[in-house]
């Protein structure tokens, strides 16, 4: 971030000096640290459309040409080249791993994948059908009782440990998420194996027996891949700024990832991509092709979900990039999934009609990345948790931010109060 030069931001006849600072990309802004200091006044941006909360080096989004890059690294070449592991190597440190680093990394994500024995009857005491991610949420919380030593809450004693906590972290949630459909299925738990890749680990945790080995197709391991990559970061998103919000108190790793699955639960975050096969569902059940949803969603009485982004004004790269993979991935497993047909026949009437244009409401993430996970097996109530798996890699590189940072302060944003006024205290008996 370099300070170029200043702006000039005129109050009611009084003239103020405030630095503008420009990102790597040519991203501009005022700074506007010092502004109650010198003016008394604050800045008013209900739901932080317009608010830069701060600087960061992982991830890089221009909005209006769809464009999405790590650590400055385009999000369709890593689609094409890399996969989970390596790139969440790449969020974390900021480099594409030598072939040591990412040994060592794998080796460490190996080493972390079975949790501690005694978690088991934490699951036991949730109700069977609790949501996936409500267990989530709790679990990775609770990895702070059973691994004190990585979760102090001092920053400097908890970064020395980071290789372990990130690896423990990211690792462990995979397990985490086999082991709650496991047993909230009344399923025998499915231990990690060494051998196995980080995906493909994860897909015999869920769905082999203890007499049969789940056999992974490489399509399959490609695909879940691919979406957990395309998930891996996606800059100050509500549950990314709820990780540094929650870090930047000096909470540690892990608190501050639950913090992050909680945020990420509801449907106009990662709730969304369950939210969107439910639409889907409902829409098949119903028989309409779509058409009487477009109408009550230009209503205002419905929304479309997986359409529709805060940032992105043209085509989320990663949908253009998951419409393929769901396509390819249906034929190469011989399924045909009419939620796709629907959803397809949705796109196009979103893309033809003025309100969606006009609006430039374009599918998301969330839009097709729900028929590739039904495809591979993964249930319904299971959708968010896989973003949340992808998701890791990029709450930790922010955790790191902001703990790594000797001159983090504790984020504390102000309001504008519009309560009553000063009044006295009336006793009960006078109340009416
Ligand atoms: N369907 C129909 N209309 C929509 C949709 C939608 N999906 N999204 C936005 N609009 C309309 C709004 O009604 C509003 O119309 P108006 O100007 O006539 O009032 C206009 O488009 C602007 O919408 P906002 O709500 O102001 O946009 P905002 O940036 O606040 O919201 C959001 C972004 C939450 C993603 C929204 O588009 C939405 O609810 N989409 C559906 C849920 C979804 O897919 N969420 C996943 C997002 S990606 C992610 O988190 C991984």
């Amino acid at each position: 971030m370099t300070f170029a030069r200043n702006a000039t931001l005129e109050i009611f006849g009084q003239r103020h000096e405030l630095p503008f600072v420009v990102g790597t990309e040519g991203e501009t802004a005022f700074d506007i640290t010092r502004l109650r200091e010198q003016t008394g006044a604050i800045t008013f941006d209900d739901g932080y459309g317009n608010t830069g909360s701060c600087s960061s080096a992982i991830t890089y989004i221009e909005g209006e040409q769809g464009i999405l890059r790590y650590r400055g690294y385009p999000i369709e070449q890593l689609a094409e080249h890399s996969d989970f592991v390596e790139t969440a190597y790449l969020v974390i440190y900021g480099e594409l791993p030598t072939a040591a680093q990412r040994a060592n990394f794998s080796a460490l994500l190996t080493e972390n994948a079975a949790i501690h024995e005694r978690m088991v009857y934490l699951f036991e005491s949730y109700p069977r059908d609790a949501h996936p991610m409500a267990l989530l949420g709790a679990m990775v919380n609770a990895l702070a009782c059973y691994y004190p030593h990585l979760a102090t809450n001092n920053h400097n004693r908890d970064i020395t440990n980071f290789d372990d906590a990130a690896t423990t972290l990211i690792s462990k949630v995979r397990t985490i998420t086999a082991m709650a459909y496991r047993m909230s299925r009344g399923l025998p738990v499915i231990y990690p194996k060494r051998s196995l890749k980080y995906c493909e680990n994860f897909l015999h945790m869920m769905f082999s027996e203890p007499y049969d080995l789940y056999q992974c197709s490489p399509e399959v391991a490609r695909a879940l891949n691919l979406i957990l990559l395309l998930h891996a970061d996606h800059e100050q998103n509500c549950s990314t700024a709820t990780v540094r919000m929650v870090a930047s108190s000096g909470a540690n790793l892990f608190a501050s990832a639950a913090a992050g699955v909680c945020a990420l639960w509801g449907p106009f975050h990662g709730g969304a991509n369950q939210a969107v096969i439910e639409m889907l569902q409902a829409i098949h059940d119903s028989g309409d092709d779509g058409t009487r949803f477009i109408a009550e969603a230009k209503d205002g009485n419905r929304r479309l979900m997986g359409f529709g982004h805060r940032i992105y004004k043209n085509y989320d790269p990663r949908a253009k990039i998951i419409g393929k993979t769901c396509e390819s991935l249906l034929r190469t497993l011989g399924l045909n999934d009419p939620l796709l047909d629907i959803a397809r026949n949705l796109e196009q009437a979103a893309r033809n009609d003025a309100y969606f244009v006009e609006r430039r409401l374009y599918p998301n993430v969330d839009f097709y990345s729900g028929i590739i996970m039904r495809a591979i097996g993964i249930p319904l109530n299971m959708f968010t948790v896989m973003f949340a798996i992808g998701r890791m890699p990029g709450w930790v590189a922010n955790w790191r931010e902001v703990a790594s940072n000797p001159r983090t302060r504790i984020y504390r944003p102000r309001q504008i109060y519009i309560g009553p006024a000063q009044r006295d205290y009336i006793p009960v008996g006078q109340r009416r």
